[in-house]
């Protein structure tokens, strides 16, 4: 009878993929997976409904715990480097059925969090293609199919995803590359917001510094907790990084330190510009800088913003194919799905039920 609690021993795994991640890549993978949507949609939500300027103490509340979680993850994959993450790691300490439940629901967790970045970008880009173009976009392809509402396929959301996955399967470098330069984008777009909204700091905004309490802000920092997700996208391709014993740890702790450098600066700035009560609408830091009269900056945000969702996508996508990849190696799925593109070396059959079931 199979042991439902059999552990597998984790010293000689790994070796299916070619090492070429470094430092930087893995880094940016963890920025990419984290900075997104939380900060550029839900952080003027929060402040104006739960915190207040407070939201600040909220980032720092959740940025404590997701460290916390961020050095487990940085301990454990120092000692494991192999596909898989969470999963992988269940499979050594707890035995098989823990790890086929978690696997599971790391897949649930990339491919619903994947599906729903790209339908709020897809609300994202809508709205910077009608207030900064004038486009609209037919109302029957902007959102999902339900012909009782007149909308039959969210076309942009459709497509990015596809576009995504047909990158992912290309390969691991290319996906990496087209990261990193977005990524690259990501802060200067955010440094853009901070630096041209900071001499507009008007101190009377923070006055009101904690209008709904401590309840207020514990409220909003399990909400920003969204804004952290992703950093452990990082851990499924240890595999395919040069020194992971190293290099995984590490870019662990570097994205989450960028990431909550960068939120506590945005989220300051944020609220002390523009008073918290009217920070409750979906782009909030374009927002803000069109109420100080800084409307070219504005303009950068919203298409910085769009630009930049998109590796929220490409990181989640990958660690949905990567733990795709490593529940079929240990036999827990049909093998075939482990098989590696003999040109691309990537999961190729993983990638394509990926790029189908996201969307
Ligand atoms: N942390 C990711 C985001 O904010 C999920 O979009």
């Amino acid at each position: 009878m199979r042991n439902l609690f059999y552990k597998k021993d984790l010293s000689g795994s790994g070796g299916s993929f070619e090492r070429k991640l470094g430092l930087l890549d893995v880094t940016f993978i963890g920025v990419g997976a984290v900075i997104g949507s939380g900060i550029f949609v839900i952080t003027g939500q929060a402040a104006a409904t739960m915190a207040g300027p407070a939201i600040i103490l909220s980032f720092l509340l959740s940025g404590v715990m997701i460290a916390i979680v961020a050095l487990i993850y940085a301990e454990l994959s120092s000692a494991y480097p192999v596909a898989g993450s969470a999963y992988s790691f269940t499979f050594a300490s707890l035995g098989e059925m823990f790890a086929w439940f978690v696997g599971w629901n790391l897949l649930l967790e990339y491919g619903v969090a994947t599906a729903a970045v790209a339908t709020g970008w897809s609300g994202y880009l809508r709205r910077f293609l009608e207030n900064s173009m004038g486009i609209t976009m037919p109302h029957a392809l902007s959102g999902a199919f339900s012909p009782a509402n007149g909308t039959y396929i969210d076309i942009s959301a459709f497509s990015i995803v596809l576009l995504i996955f047909v990158l992912l399967a290309i390969g691991i470098k290319e996906s990496a590359r087209v990261n990193t330069v977005i990524v690259f984008i990501k802060l200067i777009v955010l440094s853009v917001f901070v630096f041209v909204g900071l001499p507009h700091v008007d101190f009377n905004n923070l006055s009101n510094f904690m209008p709904f309490g401590w309840e207020g802000v514990w409220h909003a920092s399990s909400l920003i907790m969204f804004a952290y997700l992703g950093f452990d996208a990082i851990s499924t391709v240890a595999e395919e990084t040069k020194n992971p014993r190293k290099n995984i740890p590490w870019g662990l702790i570097l994205s989450l330190i960028l990431s909550v450098v960068f939120f506590i600066l945005v989220s300051f700035t944020l609220t002390a510009i523009v008073p918290y009560q009217e920070l409750n609408v979906p782009d909030a830091l374009a927002f803000a800088l069109y109420k100080v009269n800084e409307p070219f900056a504005a303009n950068v945000i919203a298409l910085g913003a769009v630009i930049t969702i998109t590796t929220v996508m490409l990181v989640m996508g990958l660690g949905f194919t990567r733990i795709l990849f490593a529940l079929s190696r240990d036999g827990l799925i049909t093998k075939s799905l482990s098989e590696l593109h003999p040109k691309y070396n990537t999961p190729f059959k993983a990638t394509i039920i990926g790029g189908a079931y996201t969307p």
